[in-house]
């Protein structure tokens, strides 16, 4: 018989020890910032109807990646590739009594059938920031300060630059300058999206099919490079003022220099109706957006009950950590997770080092118990190799005294301790 594999399926990740001591480490430090700002978390199924994901996802996503199957009622549903519809669904199903501004938080585990390279996999997990109802504007303001404080709160505000622009100037661009069908804009604007991604003349092709014509080309290409004042002066329009707006708001403030303004950030997915937003990691070595959101107007509209605007992101645990990584922004020593370990020299010890533990566990301290009697040498072996802090010897003569030795395994200092007196263990 062949033997099982022990790979994971492509695209997927096991999570060792090891990588669940990052990955939750990343999430505490992300529940710190969205939770100072009374963000709450909620979560929702891992399964959806098909048709959620059909209404406004996205072509991309729902043709090429969506993961579908029936149930043994034949109906058809996907498992969600993203999470923002079903937090709409779930907003919209209590939006009379939501207190606003509604502010949530997730940390789903996310299924896109990709072809899996640097950056891009088959499973993520991707933290959901959104804010609905306030003042557009503040709202906008506190969704792109919070991106900033997540990178800040993992030491890397100077390696990353975040890119603004909004879908208003886009729409308008397209159809009120160029003349293209709403149709045919968003045709155009995927081919913008894609452009660096794929070979020049797919993407000429692209912008024809959209109904862009070649001697249009020159004008395009001088849209999506001006900056915002050129914006403001030749193509005057709601999405340039409002982005006029967004940038002085942040003006002499900590985000202000990470900020800039850019034309050519359009975002996959569909329903996104005015300022989007990607970040940046400034080092070359990661070259797609690390994460990024926008504002949907008609999203919770969708279930029928009460129009509400919202704004938010995702950001992925992938291009996360590989940021982190990169810059060095990861601490060595997330090894925390025995602080004392009981040593077995006999079996017939066994019982009195289940009391140590218990005692030693009623003063916060983790204990680790081998559970096989061993040389003490290579006992101590183990206890170093997982990097416990303290390790406890025991044999006849301490036993009948009602003591133990404690061993500093960082220092290598040693004391006998009454077992009455097991709380000294922390001056060791
Ligand atoms: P998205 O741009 O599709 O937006 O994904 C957001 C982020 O999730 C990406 O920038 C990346 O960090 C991560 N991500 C997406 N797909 C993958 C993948 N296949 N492998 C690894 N990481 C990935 C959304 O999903 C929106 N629903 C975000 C949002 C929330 N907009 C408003 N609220």
């Amino acid at each position: 018989i062949m033997a099982l594999s022990t790979k994971p399926y492509k695209g997927t990740r096991d999570f060792y020890p090891h990588d669940m001591r990052i990955h939750t480490w990343m999430y505490d430090k992300m529940k710190e910032v969205v939770k100072s700002h009374c963000y709450e978390e909620y979560n929702g199924p891992m399964l959806e109807s098909f048709e959620l994901y059909a209404a406004k996802t996205g072509e991309e996503i729902v043709n090429q990646q969506l993961y579908t199957l029936e149930d043994k009622s034949n109906r058809k549903l996907a498992v969600r590739p993203e999470m923002t519809p079903t937090m709409a669904r779930m907003v919209a199903g209590q939006v009379l009594e939501l207190p606003k501004p509604v502010r949530w938080f997730s940390f789903p585990n996310l299924w896109r059938y990709e072809r899996p390279q640097r950056g891009r996999l088959r499973e993520h997990w991707q933290l959901n920031v959104d804010l609905l109802g306030g003042e557009p504007l503040y709202a906008d303001y506190e969704i792109l300060n919070i991106a900033y404080k997540l990178i800040d709160n993992f030491g890397g505000k100077d390696k990353i630059k975040i890119h603004v622009n909004n879908r208003k100037l886009i729409n308008h661009f397209f159809t009120e300058i160029l003349g293209l069908t709403a149709e045919q804009a968003l045709k155009a604007s995927k081919a913008v999206d894609a452009k660096a991604k794929i070979p020049e003349e797919v993407y000429k092709t692209q912008l024809q099919e959209a109904g862009v014509p070649e001697e249009q080309f020159e004008k395009l290409e001088a849209f999506f490079n001006s900056d915002l004042e050129t914006m403001k002066s030749n193509y005057p329009c709601e999405g340039v003022n409002e982005l006029t707006e967004l940038f002085e708001l942040f003006k002499n403030t900590d985000v202000e220099e990470q900020l800039v303004f850019d034309a050519k950030i359009m975002r996959g997915l569909d329903y996104y109706t005015g300022t989007v937003f990607e970040i940046y990691d400034i080092s070359p070595e990661n070259n797609r957006a690390m994460f990024g959101g926008g504002r949907y107007d008609n999203l919770v509209g969708l279930f029928g009950k009460q129009q509400l605007s919202g704004v938010g992101f995702g950001m992925g645990d992938v291009t996360l950590r590989q940021f982190l990584e990169t810059h060095n922004l990861l601490p060595d020593d997330l090894h925390d997770f025995v602080d004392v370990f009981i040593t077995l020299p006999e079996n017939k010890f066994f019982k009195a080092s289940v009391q140590i533990t218990e005692s030693l566990q009623k003063l916060g301290l983790k204990v680790f118990t081998p559970l096989q009697k061993a040389k003490f040498a290579n006992q101590l072996k183990l206890a170093n190799k997982i990097n416990a802090h303290w390790a406890i010897i025991f044999g006849d003569t301490e036993f009948n005294n009602n003591q133990v030795v404690v061993k500093n395994l960082k220092s290598g200092e040693q004391k006998t301790l009454d077992l009455n007196n097991l709380e000294k263990i922390r001056e060791v």
